[in-house]
């Protein structure tokens, strides 16, 4: 194994862990959080050098954490350094008409859970794509960037087709956050290439999906429904039957079991890595249940993990038996519409 960057630079003024840590797994979904526990763990997340964070509006007290998790810091190692950790939160809006007070008030809301005067990036996500609102949403989140409210603007979950819409009408992202794993490759078919055209970065998700790419699930039959007792798990049972089915899933984990074993490292980091070489991939998310588990030493492991082209092609061979996700689902994020 060789040493593998564990930093992007996101943007000229902001690098990231290209390990992000995800908090959809606070809101209650995936187990009961204890707050104080949790802002402890996220201590131990930042000391190991996972800086980066990914949140939302909508994920429980995430953006609260973020406040009290800075607030902390300061204390403890003063505020000079609270440049070292980095929160990117969503705007989630409800289906309707964007006022520009609408954005207003979000991104206020936003700025003073966080205990910050301008958010390091904002993810925008869009129901509705009969409802164009969308680019008066963007115009508004845009204007507030000129004001030094968000310093950069992202989406989360648009296909290709919009991203292009967005970007001819002039408009500066950064990011979009998608799901992107050994299951779910559909961001390869065309949303890839337009990052990669249009300088915007993939920040993706569902990369380990849910814990089911491991070896708790390795030689196991499917779990059942009540087996699954996070949202995350079960999100990404359903995208394993939709992808293949269990067994297919199975051959998968299988293939993935002696190539992490020949690198010292677990199947969930062989998967974290194949996401991570996509060149267009600034930094997978992976979620944290803080104060209830942890995988801050297993997950180091990625950074000094290089795949050889021989990995690739016995990985690859599985994957090409799958269904073609962007036929059976369409385009990234088309499964919220
Ligand atoms: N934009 C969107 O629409 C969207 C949607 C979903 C998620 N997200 C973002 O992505 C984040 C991650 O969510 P996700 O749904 O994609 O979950 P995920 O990261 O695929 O799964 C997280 C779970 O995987 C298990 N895990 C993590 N590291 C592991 C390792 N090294 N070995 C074995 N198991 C490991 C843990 O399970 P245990 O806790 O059981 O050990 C953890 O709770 C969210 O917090 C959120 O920030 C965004």
């Amino acid at each position: 194994m060789s040493a593998r960057p564990t930093r992007f630079q996101f943007t000229p003024d902001l690098g990231i862990c290209r390990v992000l840590n995800g908090m959809w797994q606070v809101s209650g979904a995936h187990g009961d959080i204890d707050s104080g526990g949790a802002i402890a763990e996220m201590f131990a997340y930042h000391d190991a050098g996972f800086t980066t964070w990914d949140l939302a509006d909508h994920y429980g007290p995430a953006e609260d954490f973020i406040g009290d998790f800075r607030r902390e810091f300061a204390v403890r190692y003063g505020a000079a350094r609270l440049t070292e950790s980095q929160a990117f939160t969503k705007w989630v809006p409800r289906p309707g008409r964007v006022t520009r007070r609408l954005v207003d008030e979000a991104v206020e809301r936003s700025l003073s859970r966080m205990g910050v005067k301008c958010l390091d990036l904002l993810q925008f996500h869009w129901w509705d794509y009969g409802d164009r609102g969308y680019l008066d949403a963007l115009k508004h989140l845009g204007d507030l960037r000129q004001e030094g409210k968000i310093r950069h603007l992202g989406l989360t979950n648009f296909d290709t087709e919009r991203l292009r819409i967005i970007t001819d009408h002039g408009v500066r992202i950064v990011s979009n956050q998608v799901q992107y794993s050994l299951v779910d490759r559909r961001p390869d078919v065309a949303m890839a290439a337009f990052c990669r055209d249009h300088e915007i970065s993939l920040l993706t998700y569902g990369t380990v999906l849910g814990g089911l790419l491991s070896e708790k699930y390795l030689g196991k039959g499917q779990p059942r429904r009540t087996e699954l007792n996070t949202a995350s798990l079960q999100k990404y049972s359903n995208m394993i039957d939709v992808w293949g089915g269990w067994p297919l899933f199975q051959e998968l984990l299988s293939v993935l079991k002696p190539i992490a074993d020949k690198h010292g490292v677990s199947i969930a980091n062989v998967g974290v890595r194949y996401v991570l070489d996509r060149p267009e991939v600034a930094g997978v998310i992976v979620g944290t249940r803080l104060g209830i588990s942890q995988h801050i030493a297993d997950t180091l492991r990625v950074f000094a993990l290089s795949l050889d082209a021989g990995d690739r092609a016995k990985i690859d061979a599985v994957l090409e038996k799958s269904r073609d996700l962007m036929t059976v689902i369409g385009d990234c994020g088309d499964e919220y519409r």
